[in-house]
């Protein structure tokens, strides 16, 4: 697949926001932009959203001829499943997950093949193969909701984040088998570390994003996905929060809540690059002079076969029926 010219063949006298705008013309793009970028792709985008929301509307694009995601791959993938009429790029197609890495597809497979008789859950944090695999895709906005939409006596497996699956299993008292995937930045928190951090601010409320561990999901206030999380910081009288999740979605927090006071939850100490700063390296390799050259290039693209595309997008249209 061809790759874009690199970033250090950009004139550096360009205005690259300007230049941005205009590609956004030329090319007939929009921009769509997860909330864990960096806050000047947060400020470009034509839409910011959490996954369930950026799929919408990546799938009720229509005048645009072009879709530049910047997320990670999964989500644009996502997207070229739910608008593959469209040119779907990516500033950087090594942007991945640990969620996504951890289930592909083939032993997924396996896992059905042994308990052919359970439903198929899984979180959109999965590439399109493991998708095709799957019989209904959730997000962590629409997970319960989802998963109450799989009849009371049918057996689940959930896949990849287990933590996202333990969690929904004491909400909805449902047992399932859970993959053993996690998020390499939401498991990173310190409970230890939170809890200080909590008796110095006793008047702080603490919320978090259900790919969170356990012993930090049962000291939150709040669970909710990163727009859930969002709305709470908006909407609740609270005026000092902690936020246990991408620090990215802080940038996009304050400023819907200039008054407020928003804490970084504490990560654990080990680690000095960005295992421990609780930012997503894969989101961090998104910038802007990667969005020019990928306007600019028309590449690197997301290309997809046809049969691939029809069986990911089965589960992922059940979902969006639903919730
Ligand atoms: P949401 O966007 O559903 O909150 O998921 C968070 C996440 O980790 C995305 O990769
Ligand atoms: Fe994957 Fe976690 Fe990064 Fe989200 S924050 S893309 S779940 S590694």
């Amino acid at each position: 697949m061809p790759r874009p010219m690199s970033t250090t063949s950009i004139d550096p006298t360009l205005d690259l926001f300007a230049e941005i705008e205009e590609l956004k013309r030329s090319r007939k793009a929009v921009i769509l932009a997860h909330y864990y970028q960096d806050p000047d792709i947060q400020d470009i985008a034509d839409f910011l959203g959490d996954s369930l929301d950026l799929a919408h509307k990546a799938r009720d694009v229509d005048e645009a001829e072009v879709i530049l995601f910047s997320g990670v791959h999964f989500m644009a993938e996502t997207a070229k499943i739910l608008n593959p009429a469209k040119i779907v790029l990516v500033p950087d197609l090594d942007a991945g997950c640990s969620l996504a890495d951890s289930c592909p597809a083939d032993e997924l497979r396996a896992w059905k093949a042994k308990n052919p008789d359970h439903a198929v859950v899984t979180y959109i944090n999965c590439t399109a193969a493991t998708k095709a695999e799957s019989d209904i895709i959730c997000t962590s906005s629409n997970a319960e909701k989802v998963l109450r939409s799989i009849p009371e006596d049918q057996p689940v497996l959930f896949a990849p984040d287990r933590n996202l699956g333990g969690w929904l299993a004491k909400r909805t008292g449902r047992e399932m088998e859970l993959w053993p995937g996690t998020c390499q930045v939401h498991i990173t928190f310190s409970e230890r570390k939170l809890c200080e951090l909590m008796a110095q601010h006793p008047e702080a409320k603490f919320i978090a994003h259900p790919e969170c561990e356990d012993e930090i999901l049962r000291h939150a206030a709040f669970v909710g996905s990163t727009k859930k999380l969002l709305d709470y910081v908006q909407d609740d009288p609270a005026e000092k929060i902690i936020i246990g999740t991408e620090a990215g979605i802080i940038h996009t927090m304050q400023k819907a809540a200039p008054q407020k006071t928003l804490i970084r939850a504490p990560v654990v100490e080990e680690g000095t690059g960005c295992e421990a700063c609780g930012e997503c390296p894969h989101m961090k390799l998104n910038t802007i002079e990667k969005i020019y050259v990928a306007l600019r290039e028309l590449q690197p693209r997301i290309e997809l076969d046809d049969d691939l595309i029809a069986r990911a997008r089965r589960p992922l249209e059940r979902m969006l029926s639903i919730a």
